[in-house]
């Protein structure tokens, strides 16, 4: 088990030492590396994704990723910024599924903005496709033109897909819905974009491969909505890169805590990156007060995907649930009446949860 360890910048460093803390407890046959990625590895080599960081990443089984970027980047020109060291690594190792799994944890009950009654027991899982559509079509730019003879500013992107991509990413999602509930919406446009069109048509194609999952189809903009009025009617949902990337964050804020939601970025030989879905938070940074639990979440999807030791991942998400039924809170998912602790008090509380466990 070789793992690339990527902290990253802002409360990266200091969420990624407990993850591998909680790693280390469990005595995994396991070797850890750790390299530059983002702000930090711009600020040291010039580039967001350096050379060295590229060959460990490549030589390794799964990389753990911190977050990347901050203010103090963010005047760099567009090839520069940390983001594009993100996208880079992204592609490089051809991580085209996107799993992100929304639980609200009972005990976090009043973390959400939404009616308790709407939230409780949610668990839903999105997965997105992350290597292709209009992020990465080209052509793409902004340049001036002649538009109805005036000339102009002009901006373009292009949106598409091929078969393959398609149903590559559909039959992670139809295996996913195969060992919940047995139940996958797809969502796309397909009343206005050729490209989910075929999207539409693929999955229903695919669907006879799976003949136990029942798939439903959804337009995008209905599965905004649905998600905030009754998002328990979902259990898996699978999208396009641009439209998961918003439903995604909105299916994560349904849960109202930020600082617990882990992600896996597959291959399709289930290599993966595995990271939280918020950022590196730079207004916090360097207090000692971040929430470390999604990235410890994340470690256990890392365990749970690419290593299938499913054993270790339950034990860290049991010690996840203990921690929370024992008070522990990181000041963004803090109540009056609970125990308030920073970053490494959280780590220290998984770890003494682990090892009651065993
Ligand atoms: P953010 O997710 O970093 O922060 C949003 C809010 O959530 C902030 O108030 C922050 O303090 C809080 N927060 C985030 N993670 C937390 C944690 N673990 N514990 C407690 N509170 C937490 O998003 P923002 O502010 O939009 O972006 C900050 C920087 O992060 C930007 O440079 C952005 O580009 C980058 N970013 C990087 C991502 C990645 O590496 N995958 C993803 C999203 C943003
Ligand atoms: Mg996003």
């Amino acid at each position: 088990m070789k793992i690339c360890l990527l902290p990253g910048d802002g409360i990266g460093p200091e969420i990624m030492a407990e993850a591998v803390r909680v790693l280390r407890a469990l005595d995994l046959d396991c070797t850890m590396e750790e390299a530059l990625l983002g702000g930090g590895a711009v600020d040291a080599t010039g580039d967001p994704y350096p050379e060295a960081t590229q060959r460990l990443a490549q030589a390794a089984d799964a990389v753990l990723l911190g977050a990347v970027g901050g203010p103090q980047w963010d005047a760099l020109p567009r090839a520069l910024r940390p983001e594009r060291g993100l996208l880079a690594i992204r592609q490089q190792l051809g991580l085209f599924a996107n799993l992100r799994p929304a639980i609200l944890y009972p005990e976090l009950a009043n973390a959400s903005t939404l009616k308790s009654e709407v939230v409780a027991g949610l668990d839903i899982l999105i997965v997105r496709e992350l290597t292709g559509d209009i992020y990465f079509g080209q052509p793409r730019g902004i340049e001036t033109r002649d538009v109805d003879g005036r000339q102009e500013r002009f901006g373009f992107n292009t949106m598409h897909y091929s078969e393959s991509e398609i149903r590559r990413i559909l039959r992670v999602a139809f295996e996913a819905a195969r060992k919940r509930s047995g139940r996958l919406c797809s969502v796309d446009k397909m009343n206005v974009l050729e490209t989910t069109q075929l999207w539409r048509d693929v999955a229903i194609e695919t669907a006879a491969d799976y003949p136990d999952v029942v798939l439903s189809h959804m337009l995008v903009d209905n599965a905004a909505m649905q998600l905030v009025r009754n998002p328990k009617q979902f259990d898996v949902i699978v999208t396009g890169n641009m439209f998961g990337d918003i439903l995604s964050d909105e299916a994560a804020m349904l849960t109202g805590s930020i600082g617990m939601l882990p992600s896996a970025s597959l291959d399709a030989n289930n290599k993966g990156m595995y990271e939280p879905c918020h950022g590196s938070a730079p207004d916090i940074a360097g207090q000692g007060i971040a929430n470390p639990l999604a990235t410890i979440l994340s470690a256990a999807m890392m365990l749970r995907y690419t290593f299938a030791r499913h054993d270790a991942a339950q034990r860290i998400e049991n010690a996840v649930k203990k921690v929370l039924g024992q008070g522990y809170r990181t000041a963004d998912i803090h109540e009056p009446g609970m125990r308030q602790v920073g970053t490494r008090e959280m780590g220290d509380a998984v770890l003494a949860a682990l090892q009651v466990e065993c």
